[in-house]
């Protein structure tokens, strides 16, 4: 995965592992949380000596109500020339729910081919738990969320639309290939993580009996590879149950599109808000792009108030995914300083000093 040969033989510097990095702030806040990213990549880049290019591309609402225009084939063409992408968030009050979603991210994460969503669900200080007596080592864990299909394939109809008789079909779509790779990828990624061994997939096979039948045939045939990892199966309501009542059951995660969404929400919140969320849309052999979960939490756009932790995890998970893993280390390691001895709050407006002053911090900790 990402990272290429660092040095020549005589172990002299090559530049020839230069990353171009696609940068779309998006929407909301997202502009200002990226350039906090921004500020503690460069950072991390003088202290860690790596050298990258980046270029930012607009695809936001403000460009969509303007011209029209959200990501063509073109722009997919472009991004296919970087390293990675690095967005902040995706959503504009005054366009339609669902445009900007499905004609940016989705579009994104289905042109790119982007099937894993990586999405860590870390405690960095019990302080910003809202579960009682939950410690950091009780709340460290990966959800692999399938990115590709399942109910975000957009597959269905409307039949005799705006009658009575009106029904409305939206079909899961699961196919052998893409439910493999993805359970493949999670034991890989279990395996390297090397930490509780302990793959979970999180389904439903009592009622989705098509869907999950196939995910937990594929899951059984795949662990007959990795005689080294447990595994166990939860269902996704128990599941959410879980998460709060005893977190520390899990390892890392499996699930489907729709399941993984949902659970890593609640997974965003016990691990202290979307503030401190970031994800991962991970194409092993493409391009992938890093993002905090948040969102482009409009009513505080232009404040200088949003939490950019999650967008700074971002940052530091994509440098991790291209191959830059002790800078990668380095920022996360940061961050837990920051959490820990400076911020008051991770949520919005509460955090005791300014987005901006955050980026600060992190960086001046490096
Ligand atoms: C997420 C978001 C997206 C999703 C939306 C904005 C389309 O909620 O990244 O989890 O549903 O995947
Ligand atoms: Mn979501």
């Amino acid at each position: 995965m990402g990272g290429k040969e660092k040095m020549s033989k005589l172990n002299i510097p090559t530049h020839r592992d230069d990353y171009r990095i696609a940068v779309i702030p998006g929407d909301g806040t997202g502009p200002e949380v990226i350039n906090e990213g921004l500020k503690v990549l460069k950072a991390a880049s003088q202290k860690f000596g790596f050298k990258y290019e980046s270029n930012i591309f607009d695809f936001s609402g403000e460009r969509y109500l303007r011209t029209g225009k959200t990501v063509d084939e073109k722009d997919i063409e472009e991004l296919k020339k970087y390293n990675a992408i690095y967005l902040g968030a995706v959503g504009h009050p005054d366009v339609k729910p669902g445009i900007l979603e499905t004609q940016v991210l989705l579009k994104l994460r289905f042109a790119l081919d982007q099937y894993i969503n990586l999405r860590p669900v870390k405690l960095y200080n019990p302080a910003y738990c809202p579960l009682k007596d939950k410690k950091p080592e009780d709340i460290d864990f990966v959800v692999v969320r399938e990115n590709s299909e399942g109910l975000y394939k957009g597959m269905g109809e409307f039949q005799k639309k705006g009658t009575d008789e009106e029904v409305a079909i939206q079909i899961s779509y699961n196919t052998r290939k893409g439910v493999e790779r993805c359970i493949r990828y999670a034991f890989e990624y279990c395996k390297k993580r090397n930490k509780g061994n302990k793959l979970t997939l999180c389904g439903k096979t009592n009622v989705l009996t098509y869907a999950w039948d196939l995910w937990q045939r594929t899951f059984n045939e795949v662990a007959k590879e990795y005689p080294d990892i447990k595994t166990d199966y939860a269902h996704v309501d128990a599941t959410t149950m879980w998460f709060v009542k005893n977190p520390e059951w899990f390892d890392v995660i499996v699930t489907d599109n729709m399941f993984g969404d949902i659970i890593t929400d609640l997974g965003a919140m016990i691990q202290g808000g979307m503030g401190i969320a970031a994800g991962g849309n991970i194409n092993p052999k493409g391009v992938s792009m890093f993002e905090p979960i948040g969102g482009s939490a409009p009513k505080y756009t232009g404040q200088n108030v949003i939490n950019p932790l999650a967008a700074i995890c971002a940052g530091g998970m994509m440098l991790e995914n291209l191959g830059e893993e002790k800078a990668g280390k380095a920022i996360e390691e940061a961050v837990i300083k920051v959490v820990n001895t400076k911020l008051k709050s991770l949520a919005a407006g509460k955090m005791g000093y300014s987005t901006s002053e955050v980026g600060d911090l992190v960086a001046g900790s490096l």
